[in-house]
């Protein structure tokens, strides 16, 4: 080959990840007053990143345990998976019918669904419209061929449920499926639990794979009933995955903690997923981070650190739910020409605010407001100090 020959010249340059590029574009905006509505992280009530008072308490526990720095197993730390495996599935889940890993965040745990669905269960993947921005990318990458079905009504700001159903009904049997447990990214609007019923009955008639997304476990309603789909699913005897992440509801975004679970009916299939989901996970990162496996278990195995954790949980959740009320009494209060009410009913952390792309680039370009240009807002990112001057920008673009 000629020496001059580049094997990387020839590249082209990716696109900017519409969500990890706002806070550097945000970073770099001088202005005094700026908003980061777009990235999907908790802010205290003056807007600062918190860590939990539990984790913290986790954490000089595990200095003071001075223990080695040894590999873990493959699927990591034994108690963190025995006891997500209970916060999911519930403390009598049956440990024939589930295999448990602790994952590299959500995100490591839907990249190992991806995969392993690629390999052993089907070409061919349904993901919500809309969905998290990062969804399309971690299945494509697997090779699996990535389908959307009807979730949202995005003129009425209502999840379509006859729609969904209709669209299920047409998937080819073999197909998998991607649902949010609870807190819809980015819309906020989730199922009802007799919609979830029926959801199962139709998946099982399909023949269709269900795959859990369950990254914001405790923000919904409560932590128990936030994974009532996830059991509904369990108990009517569906195979099924589990994503799970502890980034929101512990904080602990950058420590990349998650879970990943596969059910299926039997032990000896179980031992066989097992088997193969070890060597995706070997061949992969080999292992997950020992520190996080560690700090994870100590809060879910301690029963005071575990009950302050759900105490800052419900706290963070209290916070957001406030700051939803105030946001949509304050827009509606201004005389705003828009219908916020949507985002009063919705859940979580986020919810589309419904404005067109022009009007999103306007908001950062005259205001400093940044949000995705899916125009999804992160309610946890609102405060007392802001919300006045949030509201009063959304509403002068609609006067
Ligand atoms: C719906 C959804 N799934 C998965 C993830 C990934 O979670 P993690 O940050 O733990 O990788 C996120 C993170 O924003 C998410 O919103």
């Amino acid at each position: 080959m000629d020496l001059d020959t580049s094997f990387l010249e020839s590249m082209d340059l990716a696109p900017d990840d519409a969500i990890l590029s706002l806070p550097i574009l945000f970073s770099r905006d001088e202005r005094k007053i700026k908003v980061n509505l777009g990235v999907g992280s908790y802010r205290t009530d003056v807007g600062k990143p918190f860590v939990l008072n539990a984790i913290r308490q986790a954490e000089r526990r595990c200095i003071e345990l001075a223990g080695d720095k040894e590999y873990q197993p493959i699927e990591g730390h034994l108690q963190y998976i025995e006891e997500s495996a209970k916060l999911i599935l519930g403390d009598r889940f049956d440990r024939d019918r589930v295999f448990a890993c602790q994952t590299v965040g959500g995100s490591g745990a839907l990249s190992l669904a991806a995969r392993f669905i690629s390999q052993e269960v089907s070409r061919h993947l349904y993901l919500p419209n809309p969905t998290w921005m990062n969804h399309e990318a971690i299945f494509a990458a697997a090779g699996l061929k990535v389908l959307t079905y009807p979730y949202y009504d995005f003129k009425e700001h209502l999840l379509d449920f006859p729609l969904m159903c209709s669209s299920i009904k047409t998937m080819p049997p073999g197909s998998a499926i991607v649902f949010h447990s609870c807190c819809h990214n980015p819309t906020g609007a989730d199922l009802h639990f007799k919609e979830w019923q029926e959801i199962s009955a139709l998946v099982r008639k399909q023949q269709i794979f269900p795959i859990f997304d369950n990254a914001y476990q405790g923000f919904g309603t409560h932590i128990e009933e936030d994974v009532k789909p996830i059991r509904l699913f369990y108990q009517e005897g569906h195979e099924m995955i589990i994503a799970s992440s502890y980034s929101k509801n512990m904080g602990l975004y950058g420590e990349r903690a998650g879970v990943f679970l596969l059910v299926s009916r039997k032990a000896a299939t179980t031992q066989k997923c097992a088997s193969h989901l070890k060597r995706m996970i070997r061949s992969n990162y080999s292992s997950p981070p020992l520190h996080t496996g560690r700090l994870v278990s100590l809060i879910l195995a301690d029963p005071q650190l575990k009950k302050d954790w759900l105490d800052e949980l419900r706290q963070m959740k209290a916070r957001i739910d406030t700051m939803r009320e105030s946001f949509t009494k304050k827009l509606e209060e201004n005389g705003c020409n828009e219908d916020f009410s949507h985002i009063l009913k919705e859940k979580g952390f986020f919810s589309l605010i419904g404005m067109n792309l022009e009007k999103i680039l306007q908001l950062r370009e005259e205001k400093g407001i940044y949000l995705p240009p899916d125009g999804r807002i992160n309610i946890a990112g609102l405060n007392p100090s802001n919300l006045e001057y949030v509201v009063n920008s959304i509403c002068s673009l609609f006067k």
